[in-house]
């Protein structure tokens, strides 16, 4: 059975989509099986694992998946990414495309918020984890992530705006995990993404460790341009260049065995 883990930051752009995609790299790279579930209608995680959605041979995304509101629903979505690279087949997707926008409108149908989770059921028992990549939001769609999932991970920027949006995300859990009908739904950890060498950046990190404790995970990722660039060009991290790509893969191969430790496999 999987473990699921939720990424989320009431805040937009703080890196969320990255860091979903490296860890789902970098836990495959060590050969556990990743389900990725694209939550965002924006379809960014499917994006830069390569994935692009074709008119002339559709395939059904997430959100055909939650309109379904069938248990193990999310089975029938499921695709091959479309990175080349040997570890590749061990990361599975839900994709996403704009379409998942038209779920928000649901909100209020009876059991609506149970849908991914009623989707994931039996869909994800023969993977390791199922990582799910939320939208800037703590509405809907990340509601039905939080109600799915065992574990929330808060990817935050050591800035004002982001780790102030984190807290909001840990009381949200912490307010509403019972309405979710995940009462179990715990905060697992929180990850410093974009780190600078600027005193405002070390101000910031020093806040969130001050408000998070043993929560903040190591190591904390540093700004690297070619993360930009592989993300960019939906390529994964093995096929970077630079003098930077040893030690950005290195971040993220640490992060997951941080992961790994905070939430085992089952
Ligand atoms: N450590 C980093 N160093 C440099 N660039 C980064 C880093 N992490 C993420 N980025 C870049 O910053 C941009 C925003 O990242 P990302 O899309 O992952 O954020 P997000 O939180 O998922 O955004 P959204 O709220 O829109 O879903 C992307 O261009 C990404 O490549
Ligand atoms: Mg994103």
């Amino acid at each position: 059975m999987a473990q699921r883990v939720a990424l989320v930051n009431n805040k937009g752009g703080v890196g969320k989509t990255t860091t979903t995609v490296r860890l789902a790299e970098a836990l495959a790279k060590t050969g556990k099986r990743v389900l990725v579930v694209d939550m965002d209608p924006q379809g960014n995680a499917s994006r830069r694992l390569g994935w692009a959605y074709n008119p002339d041979d559709a395939k059904a995304t997430i959100s055909e998946a939650i309109q379904a509101d069938r248990p193990g629903a999310v089975a029938s979505v499921v695709q091959p990414i479309g990175w080349d690279v040997e570890y590749a087949s061990r990361i599975i997707l839900a994709p996403a495309r704009l379409e998942l926008e038209n779920r928000m409108s649901e909100a209020g149908v009876v059991g609506a918020w149970r849908r991914l989770a009623k989707g994931l059921e039996g869909a994800d028992d023969h993977v390791d984890y199922t990582l799910i990549d939320c939208p800037p939001s703590l509405f809907h769609l990340t509601q039905l992530a939080l109600a799915a999932a065992d574990s929330v991970v808060i990817v935050t920027e050591p800035e004002y705006d982001s780790a102030e949006a984190a807290g909001r995300v840990r009381d949200f859990i912490a307010q509403r995990a019972v309405e979710l009908a995940n009462p179990d739904l715990e905060l697992a950890g929180v990850i410093v993404n974009g780190m600078q060498n600027l005193g405002s950046h070390a101000d910031q990190l020093a806040y969130i460790r001050e408000t998070f404790g043993g929560l903040v995970w190591d190591p904390v990722v540093r700004h690297r341009s070619l993360i930009v660039d592989a993300d960019g060009d939906e390529v994964p991290l093995s096929e970077v260049r630079g003098d930077k790509a040893s030690e950005v893969r290195a971040t993220y191969e640490l992060l997951a065995q941080t992961m790994v430790k905070a939430v085992p496999t089952r």
